[in-house]
């Protein structure tokens, strides 16, 4: 085979030689296909991973099931706007609970969505609130959580699993985006911020 044809990535980026020659790449990715996204560059401890992202998905079924339970509850004066907004959350939970079991697939384990053991697996706990405030209250509770093992596991992954990485730093975003709701309506409905910064 001519060498000289085979496309070779000698361009430069920033200084820095990128890819290897794209053959090898080719060669590299037919090796353990059965590994579907992992690929021998993967950084992480793929095993490991997957465990991190099962407690990760715990908690997201666990936030889908306590907005919904408390969109349906939700009861008394003003409680229609605060209904809306649990059931927003609800569904962009859902959103998060979806991205972490297709990464879990992708990477060749299999999402558990048992619910035995469930609220075990999960790092927020699943409080349901006995009136709208206690609602609000919860909900932030575990927006914060939610905050801080994103951020924990941001800092973990870093460059070693870049894409569990972003998908984690897009879920935050809508944490933070989660808490700051539930605060307002802590707020509104208790006229002063219930939890120290
Ligand atoms: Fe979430
Ligand atoms: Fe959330």
């Amino acid at each position: 085979m001519n060498a000289a044809k085979e496309p070779k990535t000698e361009r430069m980026k920033g200084g820095k030689p990128f890819l290897t020659d794209v053959k090898e790449l080719r060669a590299k990715a037919r090796v353990s296909i059965e590994k579907g996204a992992v690929t021998p560059a993967y950084q992480g401890d793929v095993t490991q991973t997957i465990e991190i992202l099962q407690a990760v998905l715990a908690t997201e079924i666990v936030c889908v099931l306590r907005y919904t339970m408390n969109a349906v509850a939700a009861a008394g004066i003003s409680s229609d706007s605060v209904k809306k907004e649990f059931d927003e959350h609800a569904q962009e939970e859902q959103g998060h609970m979806r991205a972490v079991a297709e990464r879990i697939n992708q990477l060749g384990g299999t999402p558990n969505f048992n619910p035995e053991g469930l609220a075990m697996r999960s790092a927020s706990q699943y409080v349901e609130g006995n009136n709208l405030v206690e609602m609000i209250k919860e909900n932030l509770v575990a927006e914060r959580i939610a905050c801080e093992h994103y951020r924990e596991l941001i800092r973990y992954f870093g460059d070693d699993d870049a894409t569990t990485r972003v998908m984690m730093e897009g879920i935050l975003v809508n944490e933070e985006e989660h808490a700051n709701d539930m605060h307002d309506l802590l707020v509104a409905h208790e006229g002063k911020p219930m939890l120290s910064r």
